[in-house]
């Protein structure tokens, strides 16, 4: 083979090419010539045969080639390639789907909550956002001095009514309306004067637990329901502490944090180094509020629990500002689909 025979294909080729217009022959055109079998590897194959002078010069006209082919054929290729044409319209097609809606991440943390209590035995109880103040204060034994009650903490709608601060009326509610046993939950509403910011918002939820027996109920007892309650939400190795602290209806009262998720424990910028992340306030439900209620506080025994969803949210979404939450953006809440 000599250089001159090589151009003389390299001529052929181009012109084959040129001359086809189907897609089919253009196929034929890059087999005869750029396939396993055709010309060009063969050619490549020989290249130990010509004479050693001409060798460079053989290959790079070679290379030269391939390359002019392909281009042209990447070219003839395009120009076979069916025209785009308005489509006839097609009734059988399937429609354009709707955009579907998401669970909003606070509703989504009460169901999940009440889910996992649900499988404990808990029903959902339910009460007003308007509440008394025997409700929400008096018969929780909270003092009327005690700062809660201030006008500048509290939304007073008259001497008597409020907007409720906590979801614990409801375990009021529900201990004049029955007898024992008793164990709910009560996920809500609840209101405070505070003022927006990352954490802080004037309206926001809590979810309520009350579970009162006649037979010993102890703080072990509140203490595993909750532990079973981190491990469902949270996961297996989730731990879970009591701290203690006080509530007025509750004795001894505990606040109640769980391992942090994101560190495991080791300390991180979520949980402020402390690896404990706070979920929670809890206690054995303190005899007067028995009293207040009706209840015979020698012969019953309980504990209660109360829970903020947002911040739940917060914690197991990694949002960090309160405010994404209420403020209905689409592009925020689609991320929780
Ligand atoms: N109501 C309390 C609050 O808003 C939370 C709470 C603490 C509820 C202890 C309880 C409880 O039922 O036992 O901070």
């Amino acid at each position: 083979m000599t250089l001159a025979e090589l151009d003389a294909h390299q001529q052929q080729s181009l012109a084959e090419l040129q001359a086809a217009i189907e897609a089919t022959a253009i196929e034929q055109v890059r087999v005869r010539y750029l396939g396993r079998n055709g010309l060009l590897p063969a050619l490549m194959k020989q290249l130990k045969d010509v004479p050693v002078a001409d060798r460079p010069e053989f290959g790079r006209r070679a290379n030269a080639w391939r390359a002019a082919l392909e281009a042209a054929l990447t070219e003839r290729q395009a120009a076979a390639a069916p025209r785009e044409t308005v489509a006839p319209f097609d009734a059988t097609l399937p429609g354009r789907w709707p955009t579907l809606g998401a669970m909003h991440p606070v509703s989504r943390i009460i169901e999940d909550v009440c889910r996992v209590f649900a499988r404990l035995g808990f029903t959902v109880a339910d009460g007003p956002d308007i509440e008394t103040r025997f409700n929400n204060f008096t018969a929780l034994n909270t003092p009327a001095h005690h700062p809660s009650l201030d006008a500048t903490d509290t939304f007073w709608l008259g001497d008597d009514q409020l907007l409720r601060t906590q979801t614990s009326p409801v375990q009021i509610r529900v201990m004049t309306s029955r007898p024992p046993p008793v164990r709910i939950v009560t996920p809500g509403r609840c209101y405070r004067r505070d003022t927006t910011d990352a954490t802080h918002s004037a309206n926001f939820h809590q979810i309520e637990g009350l579970y009162v027996d006649t037979k010993p109920v102890s703080l072990a007892d509140l203490k595993a329901t909750l532990a079973c309650f981190a491990r469902e939400t949270m996961g297996p190795s989730v731990g879970v502490r009591f701290r203690p602290h006080f509530f007025p209806f509750t004795e001894p009262s505990v606040e109640v944090d769980f391992s942090c998720h994101v560190c495991n424990g080791s300390g991180c910028r979520v949980c402020k180094q402390s690896g404990w992340i706070e979920i929670a306030g809890a206690g054995m439900v303190d005899p007067r509020v028995y009293r207040l209620v009706g209840y015979d506080a020698d012969s019953v025994y309980g504990y209660a629990f109360g829970m903020g969803v947002e911040r739940i949210a917060m914690i197991k979404y990694g949002i960090t500002d309160i405010r994404l939450l209420y403020e209905n953006d689409v592009r925020f809440l689609g991320q929780f689909a």
